[in-house]
């Protein structure tokens, strides 16, 4: 069911309507060797799927999606399928950069940049550039991300602003912090879908899930579609948050 519409029906009131919608895009190497595919197939196959869902959530009108696309710790894979990976992320952002364009998308990149080639860094900031001006759906790109180096670049940012006489210790508090992380600005998200069946972060949004609900789902990614995001919010819409209280 298009949860646009039920809210629209007024079935799911709006405040149970995500507006941030994190996904960790897993399953790609065992979508391959189902299919006896080198396991870069698995990613191509993923890079179609991430172009078709940031389409949809773009068209149903979602205010923030973040997107996990490589961790700090993936560069442990063997070389060439680090080597694969990167090439695919330069083709897909040189071949999206006009699709964001004309969707009013604005691209923001959650990582450190710079352990990427020149090519792959110029790309990013040509993307940033024109996404300057863009007011629709933000889509975070997490690339060379994870959730532990987010928060010590905070913290060493924090101590730093102490240390120059910018910031007192007493007025360090949670919003002070968030403000110095990659999502600065951004709500947390409300839910994080994990398709592939591993019910772990993987270091991913460590501070910003708090108070996440979370759906993991045991298509792989490569086989995710719109219907599961679909049933995904809908899981979500039917959940209790609290925050803590009652
Ligand atoms: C996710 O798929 C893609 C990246 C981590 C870059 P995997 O490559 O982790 O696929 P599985 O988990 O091995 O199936
Ligand atoms: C998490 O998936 C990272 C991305 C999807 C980009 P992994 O496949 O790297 O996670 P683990 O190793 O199974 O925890
Ligand atoms: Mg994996």
């Amino acid at each position: 069911m298009n949860w646009l519409k039920k809210q629209k029906c007024g079935s799911v009131p709006v405040k149970q309507v995500p507006a941030h919608i994190g996904i960790i895009m897993d399953g790609n190497g065992r979508w391959a060797k189902k299919r006896g595919l080198p396991r870069s197939a698995g990613h191509s196959a993923g890079a179609e799927t991430f172009k078709k869902i940031v389409q949809y959530c773009s068209k149903i009108g979602l205010k923030h999606l973040t997107v996990y696309a490589f961790s700090t710790e993936n560069w442990r894979r063997p070389a060439a399928e680090v080597t694969f990976l990167m090439g695919l992320f330069e083709q897909y952002l040189n071949d999206a950069l006009k699709d964001f364009e004309q969707r009013n998308i604005k691209v923001v990149f959650l990582g450190d940049k710079s352990a990427f080639s020149p090519n792959l860094q110029r790309l990013i900031a040509d993307i940033e550039q024109v996404s300057q001006s863009k007011t629709g759906m933000v889509l975070n790109v997490a690339m060379n991300y994870g959730g532990r180096s987010e928060i010590i670049r905070a913290a060493k940012a924090i101590a730093s602003d102490v240390k120059d006489g910018k910031l007192s210790v007493e007025a360090i508090d949670e919003k002070v912090f968030a403000d110095k992380l990659y999502t600065e600005g951004q709500p947390d998200p409300d839910l994080i879908i994990r398709p592939s069946g591993e019910k772990r972060l993987s270091n991913f949004l460590l501070w910003q899930s708090a108070y996440t609900e979370f759906v993991f789902m045991n298509v792989l990614w490569p086989d995710f579609s719109e219907k599961d995001l679909d049933l995904a919010i809908d899981e979500y819409a039917a959940r209790n948050r609290r925050f803590g209280g009652v």
